[in-house]
């Protein structure tokens, strides 16, 4: 499993109950420079750390779509899907998945993550070998620990080990989990080579595509774009949350695995049916996508004007890293960045992969010239006043 941070000593426990337990824990974090906060984020402020990559949250149809669902079903679907949680509105977004990603069937979750948990648990079992690549998301990890199959990762795509992880295993079975782009450095699979070693080795492929639907492949996704999109072994999960602007997830793929997940997909049978607004409102984003693909190549102008202006390569999808000297710094100019009206990712260990501090730039395709100027200009301000050219470390997306 992806690389646990070295244990951090901490003073023993004065007591075992809750408050003391609690504070060795608050304890941990401080030390490590990781306590997180859920600030209420102001309104106009510049945003380059939301997923809303194509603006469709705000979507005029996005947002009549959601009215409209909640007026006629209510704010929330009421039961599981199997139970009488399943309503038109669920229907109608499976059919609009299909059609934009060309996938033969799609079942909704209740969100990209429950939806990860679903797929990888319901394909697992002892002689199922499940292979994450070792920059997977928290969502596919927990799936993998959830599952009752043992559980190995391989380095970033790096495709030998995983050719001879799959040549080496024991298991009859193997199920591969890739991203198509990387939530945290934003760089992206190569879908086809991959999809080839799990064919010589009869493993089955699952594709996150939390980035890649909407942004990748004119908005239809990597895995479309590669041709692998009828391909029966090769599975997409997404996320509703991000490119489609509203909330929930879904796993694509034949109408046998809908079938299997709907029976057997602990995240999708114990979990109330995704809400009648979210689910409506992702519909309609789908079909803004579709109709508007001038947005998807904005997107792509902003992102490749903000990589220039970060001095970064630029990514293959709208995440845009930047790698930073410390957590200390990336947390010091994330902080002033927000001061000034710019809001970024901050990223550091452990939940950046590579063990490398990031700010994480987040390109969306309403983004204004200035909004991508003032980005640039603010964090060459913060690098220079906090001295990190000096000692910056030499990883990939140098700072220029
Ligand atoms: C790669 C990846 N997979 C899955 C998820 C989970 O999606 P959701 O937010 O819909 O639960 C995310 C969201 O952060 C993600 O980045």
């Amino acid at each position: 499993m992806p690389g646990p941070t070295a244990p951090v000593p901490v003073a023993p426990a004065t007591t075992s109950t809750l408050p003391g337990w609690l504070a060795d824990a608050a304890r941990i974090r401080e030390r490590r420079g990781t306590t997180r906060h859920t600030r209420v984020v102001e309104t106009g402020v510049v945003d380059f750390a939301g997923n809303d990559y194509l603006d469709l949250s705000r979507h005029p149809d996005v947002i009549a779509a959601a009215v409209a669902a909640t007026e006629r079903h209510g704010a929330g679907a009421r039961a599981s899907r199997v139970v009488t949680g399943t309503l038109d509105v669920h229907a109608n977004l499976e059919a609009a998945l299909r059609q934009l990603t060309g996938q033969e069937s799609a079942l909704a979750f209740s969100s990209g993550y429950t939806a990860n948990l679903g797929v990888l648990s319901a394909l697992s079992g002892p002689d199922t070998l499940i292979v994450l690549d070792a920059h997977m998301h928290a969502s596919a990890i927990d799936g993998a620990r959830a599952s009752r199959s043992p559980v190995t990762t391989y380095p970033h795509r790096d495709l030998e080990a995983l050719n001879s992880v799959l040549a080496q295993r024991t298991q009859r079975r193997a199920v591969v989990a890739v991203e198509s782009v990387y939530s945290v450095l934003g760089d992206a699979t190569d879908l086809v080579a991959t999809a080839e070693v799990c064919r010589r080795h009869g493993a089955v492929l699952v594709v996150d595509e939390a980035h890649g639907i909407g942004v990748l492949g004119g908005g239809r996704g990597a895995v479309h774009a590669a041709g692998l999109h009828d391909d029966p072994d090769v599975i997409v999960t997404a996320t509703l949350s991000k490119a489609l602007g509203a909330m929930g997830g879904a796993v694509l793929g034949t109408a046998a695995l809908r079938d299997h997940l709907l029976n057997s997909a602990r995240s999708f049978l114990f979990d109330t049916g995704l809400a009648p607004a979210p689910a409506a409102a992702a519909t309609a984003a789908c079909a803004v996508v579709q109709a508007e693909p001038e947005r998807v190549a904005r997107l792509h102008d902003v992102a490749a004007r903000l990589a220039a202006e970060l001095g970064v390569e630029q990514s293959a999808g709208a995440v845009q890293s930047v790698p930073m000297p410390s957590a200390e710094i990336a947390y010091d100019i994330s902080q002033r960045l927000r001061h000034s009206g710019v809001h970024v990712g901050c990223f550091r260990p452990p939940s950046v992969p590579d063990g490398v501090s990031r700010l994480r730039f987040t390109a969306h395709s309403d983004a204004t010239e200035s909004e991508v100027a003032l980005a640039g200009r603010l964090l060459r301000e913060a690098l220079h006043e906090t001295a990190a050219y000096a000692v910056r470390p030499a990883t990939a997306g140098t700072v220029a």
